[in-house]
């Protein structure tokens, strides 16, 4: 039997990072799903199997995503820091992170870490030195990072492209190439200036990076996702990477022909995992601690964090900790899994502050308890694909998983012991099959969770979880001991001895999912956790005295949910009403005008093999459309044809013509238009419905 105590020969010693948020906005519900909630349930599960657990995260609180943010408010980027760091420290307490230490980037330990790696490598004159051209704004007087110049793209002609690359077409190329700079910062157009930066040779790391990869993945079992996120870099060729920027915010370059220059925030905030970990040991007052988990042959070391992470963690971090290790110093653990999940989007939308799309964490607790949300979550967790959060989901989770099974479980076995047996685990008597069977699950249930947890199928594993409550629910109904208690008095404190061992077992494999539940449970039953592998025994011996039962969850309104769903709306830029996700209400519907109408005169548009001018007669009145269909028919063809057309769409101009509405078409397989045709018998201008 494991015990949880310092002899148990089977502790590991297990490092878990949660990716560093950066310290400029309020943290939102997509940030939850893809690092924070699997980390803390991939950590709290191991804590209950009694392994030796840090867990490390911290505000990343250098780059532009600072500066930008300080600059929009006007104000120093420490306000911004110091702001942030407070609300989402905070929403992670609510939340119910269980970080041992949540550390700042900006505290002279990192600062010092950083330096510390910069200078081993420059010693060892890893790094090269060279000249770049770089967008320079002389009125802001500083050289200006990639996210704040912005000009056409040379490639496609987009207009807002970035300094050295175009979202848009996905082109690459030097700033010098961007066409009509502007600086974000004063509008004005920047000039190039030389200046000189210091490059991390990541190419030269490809060939172990692979192999590092590879060996991982035998050996763990890396998710498919990651795999192909790292397989498209090594595809593409890894390059050397400037560490280093003009910038006056961030760790200095610790050299002396380096004023005004910073570490690039990524080749700093991967090391912020160390200098969290460096600070815990302070604060435990064991300052080599820290030692014994990065620098430790025998720690796993985990690091959870969204996709658009991998890179940095997969290749930019380990490459650097190889480096390291090539050196004569102390040797540093690289991760053994990167379990990056993909993205949580809200309502059918990408989450965006600027479009006011999404809710806060730290508004969301306010109004929901964490337990709820991290249900909610964890049962959709983007693992394999991105995944959407809906209202109406949350509610139904809520409200038919966690009140309708689980609290009903709890609630009817805890309400039938108190009024029939004083509140005392009764005595388990002679098993019948129905018995021997729940027995016998309960007993395997931690070891099927665990398969789950252990390789990172953390959504199966609570899904799979309230199964075990849907099962107990269900071994209560035919157990029937409202009857039983009347004629065979034995036989239903069997039921409710196993129900209550069954709740015992519910309380700790959903430890990990809805903390604050559990706890709340294991005070109901007046005992403490175990160890997770023993909690499918039989842990209540006869005669326990338990405690009151409590309300485990409240049921949500609909009114509450559709409150929510307003404000949504009426807040965002976006208009719809609709709830569900690429649904619309038959009132929405309605606003759209679709009438029928005949082509009266058509010509093709100058410079333009797709476009023809529309003349149509919606019965009372005649409208000009611009419709791009001249592939598919000549101008000639479509004189006298009926058409449908969207007749409230907002007028456009196309080639410099007037279009007041669109006439609906489909596509064929081979490219081709056909116009939709309402037939000869309706009278032009009617609506279709
Ligand atoms: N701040 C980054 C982000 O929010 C994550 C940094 S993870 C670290 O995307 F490892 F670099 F710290
Ligand atoms: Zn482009």
């Amino acid at each position: 039997m494991l015990i949880i105590d310092g002899s148990d020969l089977s502790k590991q010693k297990i490092l878990v990072t949660a990716a560093l948020p950066y310290a400029n906005g309020p943290i939102h519900l997509g940030h939850l799903s893809g690092a924070y909630l699997p980390a803390d349930i991939y950590v709290r599960y191991n804590r209950l199997k009694g392994n030796d657990i840090l867990f490390i995260c911290g505000s990343d609180e250098h780059g532009a995503p600072i500066t930008i943010s300080a600059d929009k408010e006007g104000v120093n980027p420490k306000v911004i820091i110091d702001r942030y760091h407070q609300i989402n420290k905070e929403a992670f307490e609510k939340f119910g992170m269980s970080f041992d230490i949540y550390s700042r980037t900006s505290l002279p330990i990192h600062h010092d870490t950083g330096k510390e790696f910069f200078l081993e490598f420059y010693k060892r004159g890893l790094l090269k030195q060279k000249k770049t051209e770089q967008f320079y704004d002389l009125s802001a007087q500083m050289f200006l990072p990639d996210r704040y110049v912005e000009g056409t793209c040379p490639n496609c002609g987009y207009e807002e492209a970035r300094s050295d690359e175009c979202e848009k077409c996905g082109a690459l190329y030097e700033p010098s190439e961007l066409k009509n700079p502007k600086s974000k910062i004063s509008g004005s157009t920047p000039i190039l200036k030389e200046t000189t930066h210091w490059y991390f040779p990541l190419g030269e790391f490809q060939p172990r990076l692979e192999k590092y990869v590879e060996e991982m993945n035998a050996k763990y079992g890396w998710k498919e996702n990651v795999l192909n996120y790292c397989k498209s870099w090594f595809k593409a060729g890894l390059q050397d990477r400037a560490v280093t920027r003009d910038l006056d915010w961030g760790v200095s370059v610790p050299l002396d022909d380096a004023t005004g220059k910073v570490l690039y925030v990524w080749f700093e905030a991967v090391l912020g995992y160390i200098s969290a970990t460096k600070e815990l040991s302070q604060k435990l007052n064991k300052p080599d601690l820290w030692k014994e988990y990065w620098q430790g042959g025998d720690t796993k070391y985990i690091a959870f964090i969204g996709k658009d992470n991998v890179v940095f963690h997969c290749i930019v971090f380990p490459a650097m900790l190889m480096a390291w290790n090539d050196g004569d110093k102390s040797k540093y653990i690289l991760p053994q899994n990167v379990p990056a999940n993909e993205f949580l989007n809200f309502e059918g939308k990408k989450f965006s502050k600027s479009r006011q799309w999404g809710v806060d964490v730290d508004e969301f607790l306010r109004l929901f308890p964490a337990d709820s949300l991290r249900y909610t979550l964890a049962a959709n967790l983007p693992e394999t694909r991105d995944t959407d959060f809906y209202w109406k989901e949350f509610q139904a989770r809520n409200n038919s998983e966690l009140a309708d099974i689980l609290g009903n479980f709890v609630n009817r076995t805890f309400t039938f012991v108190h009024k029939h047996f004083d509140g005392i685990v009764p005595t388990k008597a002679d098993v019948e099959k129905i018995d021997a069977d729940m027995i016998k699950l309960l007993a395997d249930y931690p070891f099927k969770i665990s398969a789950y947890y252990e390789s990172f199928k953390l959504r199966d594993g609570v899904l799979e979880t309230m199964n075990l409550a849907r099962a107990c629910n269900k071994y209560f109904n035919d157990s029937e001991p409202w009857k039983t208690i009347k004629t065979e008095r034995e036989k239903c404190g069997t039921t409710l001895n196993i129900c209550l061992q069954a709740i015992y077992t519910l309380a700790e494999l959903f430890s990990p999912v809805i903390p604050f539940s559990s706890e709340k449970i294991f005070k109901m039953l007046n005992k403490e956790k175990i160890n997770w592998d023993n909690s499918g025994e039989e842990n209540l011996p006869a005669g326990h005295q338990l405690n009151e039962s409590e309300i485990l969850f409240s049921k949500i309104e609909d009114s509450v949910i559709q409150n929510q769903i307003d404000k949504l709306y009426a807040n965002s830029v976006f208009t719809n009403t609709d709830s569900e996700a690429g649904q619309i209400t038959i009132e929405y519907f309605n606003k759209i005008e679709l009438k029928t109408a005949e082509i009266i005169a058509a010509e093709k548009v100058e410079r333009s093999d797709k476009l023809v001018k529309l003349k149509l007669n919606l019965g009372n009145k005649t409208r000009q459309v611009v419709a791009g269909i001249a592939k598919s028919y000549s101008p000639e063809s479509l004189i006298g044809k009926k058409v449908v057309v969207v007749a409230n769409l907002k007028p456009a101009k196309l080639m410099g013509l007037d279009s007041e509405g669109m006439i609906l078409a489909v596509e064929a397989t081979d490219g081709k238009l056909n116009l939709i045709d309402p037939g000869t018998s309706a009278a032009n201008g009617t609506r279709v419905k």
